[in-house]
C-alpha cells in the first residue's frame, strides 16, 4: 500500500511497531491471527435436524392458500438447518425444501447452474417435471435429476395437489461463486413428449428390483447407488432395511441428508433421537454419526456430496477423539 514505504517498516524498532505498520498497510500478520486458519480435525456449526413430512404438508397447503406460482418462483419450503443466524443451508453443501405444485398449476421453466434433484411424495399419471423439452413422469418415490443448465419446470395435469422434496447443491454454488439463473422466454416450455425412460428419471420400480437383488452390507441392510454418481456434485444412494435391522455411519467430512421414502425408522443423528415416518427429512451435517433403525421394512433415501468431496480427495473419516 502507498501510505507505508519501505523505508517505514525498515525503521520498525520492535514488534508492535511492525504490527502497527501492517495494520495500515492493509495486511494481516500469519504469526498471530485473529483465528486459527488450520485446525487439527473440520469444524461444524450444523447440527443433526429432522422435519416432518405431514407437518410440511399442511405448511404448504396452507401456503396454497395464499402464494400462487404467478408470485412465487416456487412455492417451497426451506429447511434450513436450525442455528442461530442460518436461513437457507440443509447441510454446508445442500439445501432441502419440500414444494408443492396444485392441481392444473404450472411452476414456470427455468435453468440454473445449481444442480437439483427431487423424490416424488404424491404425484402420479399427469404430473410432470419437464426437462428440456420432454415431459418426465412423477411417481410416487420416483427421484428426478435436473442437472447444472438444464430447462425444467413443472406441470401439474392430475386432479391432485402433487407434493415432491428437492435437493441442491445451491450453498456450494454460493460459496464456490458461479450461480446463474435464467427463466426461459416461454413461461413453459409447451411438449407433448412424455419421456418415461429418461436418464433423468430413476422410476421406484426399477430401484425396488435392484434392492431386491443387492447383498447386505451389513445384516438387513442392502444399498445401491442411483447413477455413478447421479451428478457431478451430488451421490443418491437407497438402503432398503428389513423390520429391526439397523445401520451406523461414522463420522466423516460427507455432508447427508436422508429421506424416508417408505417405512418407519428412528433415527440417531449427532446423539439427538428422531423418530421418522415416510417423507421426513434428517440432516446428518458432516463430522456427525448417523444411525438409523428400521420399525418395518424401509427404504432410505441418502443425498450427498460424495462426487465432489471424493473428486478433491477430501472424503476422510474422522476418527473419535477422547
Ligand atoms: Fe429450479
Amino acid at each position: 500500500m502507498a501510505n507505508v514505504s519501505p523505508e517505514d517498516f525498515n525503521r520498525a524498532g520492535n514488534m508492535e511497531e511492525l504490527l502497527s505498520l501492517l495494520g495500515e498497510a492493509g495486511i494481516e500478520n500469519g504469526w498471530a491471527k485473529r483465528e486459527p486458519s488450520m485446525y487439527s480435525v473440520p469444524k461444524q456449526n450444523f447440527i443433526g435436524a429432522h422435519w416432518s413430512y405431514a407437518q410440511a404438508r399442511a405448511a404448504l397447503d396452507a401456503a396454497g392458500r395464499f402464494v400462487n406460482t404467478e408470485l412465487a418462483e416456487r412455492r417451497n419450503l426451506i429447511l434450513n438447518n436450525p442455528v442461530p443466524g442460518n436461513y437457507y443451508p440443509t447441510v454446508t453443501t445442500l439445501v432441502t425444501a419440500y414444494q408443492m405444485v396444485k392441481a392444473g398449476e404450472t411452476a414456470r421453466s427455468h435453468r440454473h447452474t445449481a444442480n437439483a434433484m427431487r423424490l416424488v411424495m404424491e404425484g402420479g399419471p399427469g404430473m410432470y417435471t419437464i426437462v428440456d423439452g420432454k415431459k418426465i413422469p412423477m411417481i410416487p418415490n420416483d427421484v428426478l435429476l435436473t442437472p447444472n443448465w438444464c430447462w425444467h419446470a413443472h406441470s401439474n395435469e392430475t386432479k391432485n395437489n402433487a407434493y415432491w422434496i428437492d435437493f441442491l447443491d445451491v450453498p456450494l454454488t454460493h460459496l464456490v461463486g458461479p450461480m446463474f439463473f435464467d427463466h426461459h422466454e416461454d413461461m413453459i416450455e409447451k411438449t407433448d413428449i412424455v419421456d418415461e425412460n429418461s436418464p433423468a428419471r430413476f422410476p421406484f420400480q426399477q430401484t425396488v428390483a435392484r434392492l431386491a437383488a443387492a447383498e447386505e452390507f451389513t445384516p438387513g441392510c442392502r444399498r445401491i447407488e442411483l447413477g455413478n454418481p447421479a451428478m457431478a456434485t451430488i451421490a443418491i444412494h437407497v438402503t432398503r432395511l428389513d423390520p429391526g435391522a439397523s445401520f451406523s455411519e461414522e463420522p466423516s467430512t460427507l455432508s447427508r441428508v436422508f429421506a424416508v421414502m417408505q417405512g418407519e425408522a428412528d433415527a440417531v443423528v449427532d446423539g439427538r433421537a428422531f423418530s421418522t415416518k415416510r417423507g421426513d427429512i434428517v440432516a446428518a451435517p458432516s463430522t456427525k454419526a448417523a444411525k438409523w433403525t428400521a420399525k418395518n421394512e424401509v427404504y432410505l433415501l441418502r443425498v450427498s456430496d460424495e462426487p465432489l468431496l471424493k473428486y478433491l480427495n477430501w472424503l476422510r473419516p474422522i476418527a473419535a477423539r477422547a
